[in-house]
């Protein structure tokens, strides 16, 4: 089915459409051919690193079971409502996030667009590299195959690729692959590689799981992750919130235009809140998943303390020693940081096109310069966290502790109160009989998104300024 629509997008949507039937672009606007196009696209840009590599050091920075508790709670809250919020502006405006705010907003609310720039930028920089690391043990497991099971060696190991000169050739070559794929838009691949990808994380981390509860230490790993400690979470909240908002909104590919992106392709039959809810179903038991099967080997080879570590090493020390101890280990080892990699690539290149599209619009230049720009800038950007793992940190901390929470905060404005009856009107196309339901809704986006992010975004912006007077100026005064 193809739309028609005054807005020309010059070839930007062309790449977007990863899974479209139709090869029609330029002025034609065109919808999702299949309700799997979208949703595949959308849980490619979803499952990514997040889930794999930064949700394990979520759940070790917020103390296991306690973290999970309150980041479950976020996903299914917040995360919940906001992702209808990008989805409603996106099929309302059928535009890019630029021009969609530009249509619906008026005031300084159409500037949002600048704050998704900025976002783009800075997540793309250190997801690149952290991409890199993954590729990199890729080639390990052809060169040499996973022989450290030694957890000390195997963070020696990491440290070696982490950073330096392994690190930036690793970069280098992500982002190499990404700038092609959205310069040029290898379509089939794409689609390809997301609809293998999927199924096969989930295998590969079944097996995973199963391994790891045959580990000594299982039992005492479940109890980790699964026991909240309630007087933690009292304790603890102003830490855990922000926390688990950042890693909520970072794995839903919320807060920075992706989702609004994608929806505006989407077809007015379409049911949001079911395909939001099978999106959010995929990336969280993806997530859940990953936990399942790391703390097991994490705590039995190197105890309770090293998953309570926040190390953004756990999970290639704790792989490491897995795939050298399974049989079959080098052939597993190789699908899983291969398909991570994939896996990342897709979330990647979702974040490139929102800054992609926007150079495009903006200045009106052709698809190729405008990636070569992002992406050139981009790399630049990455290359000193190449080199000292605290960059890493400043853009990871600002970005998931502020840059996040601040867009899904502006954009759950904006619907809420600025343009609520679009919403709810929106929203209930699609759905058979919506009933109170739009009104519920929107009255959670109105109030209680409100205050819980307005709340998050002031301890994040705290957490983030201890950051720099703290670890950050001793690292400068070093
Ligand atoms: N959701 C992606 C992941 O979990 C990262 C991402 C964040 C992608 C923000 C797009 C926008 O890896």
């Amino acid at each position: 089915m193809v739309v028609s629509n005054d807005y020309s997008f010059g070839t930007g949507p062309c790449l977007f459409i990863v899974l479209l039937q139709s090869q029609m672009c330029m002025s034609e606007r065109e919808t999702w051919a299949t309700r799997t196009g979208f949703i595949f696209a959308a849980v490619g840009s979803a499952v990514g690193l997040g889930n794999i590599w930064r949700f394990p050091f979520a759940v070790g920075e917020g103390g296991g079971a306690a973290f999970l508790l309150v980041y479950l709670l976020f996903i299914a809250l917040i995360g919940f409502p906001a992702i209808l919020v990008e989805f409603v502006i996106g099929r309302r405006t059928n535009l890019n996030p630029v021009g969609a705010l530009q249509s619906l907003a008026t005031g300084p609310w159409r500037y949002i667009g600048y704050l998704f720039l900025v976002t783009g930028f800075a997540i793309m920089a250190y997801y690149s590299v952290v991409a890199g690391w993954f590729v990199r043990y890729f080639v390990i497991g052809i060169t040499d195959g996973y022989t450290v099971a030694d957890p000390e060696a195997a963070g020696a190991l990491f440290g070696s690729i982490a950073t330096g000169l392994d690190s930036l050739l690793y970069h280098t070559i992500f982002m190499a692959a990404v700038i092609g794929v959205v310069a040029v838009g290898i379509r089939d691949g794409i689609e390809k590689a997301v609809k293998f990808m999927v199924p096969a994380i989930i295998v590969l981390l079944l097996v995973l799981t199963v391994y790891g509860a045959t580990l000594s230490d299982a039992g005492l790993a479940y109890e980790y992750y699964l026991s909240p400690d309630f007087g933690v979470i009292i304790d603890q909240w102003q830490t855990l919130l922000p926390l688990a908002a950042g890693q909520a909104f970072f794995t839903l590919s919320l807060g920075m235009g992706v989702m609004i992106t994608y929806a505006s392709y989407l077809g007015e039959d379409r049911n949001l809140v079911k395909d939001a809810l099978t999106i959010i179903g995929f990336d969280t038991g993806i997530a859940v998943l990953v936990g399942f099967a790391v703390f097991p080997i994490i705590i039995t080879g190197a105890g309770i303390e090293a998953a309570g570590e926040e190390t953004v090493n756990a999970i290639f020390v704790s792989l490491a020693a897995a795939f050298s101890d399974i049989t079959g280990g080098r052939i597993l080892g190789l699908l899983f940081f291969g398909t991570v990699a994939l896996a990342a690539l897709s979330s990647a290149i979702s974040i490139l096109e929102v800054v992609v599209s926007y150079i495009i619009d903006q200045f009106d230049v052709d698809r190729r310069p405008a990636t070569a720009i992002a992406g050139g800038g981009i790399f630049l950007l990455g290359i000193p966290v190449t080199q000292d793992l605290i960059f890493l940190d400043l853009l990871d901390g600002f970005v998931n502790g502020i840059l996040l929470v601040l867009g899904a905060l502006l954009l759950v404005l904006l619907v809420g109160w600025m343009i609520p009856d679009a919403g709810r009107d929106e929203l209930a196309k699609g759905i058979t009989d919506i009933g109170k339901r739009g009104d519920i809704w929107l009255w959670l986006v109105r109030i209680p998104l409100v205050v819980v992010l307005v709340v998050t975004l002031a301890l994040g912006i705290e957490g983030y300024f201890e950051f720099l007077t703290g670890s950050f100026s001793e690292w400068l005064a070093s």
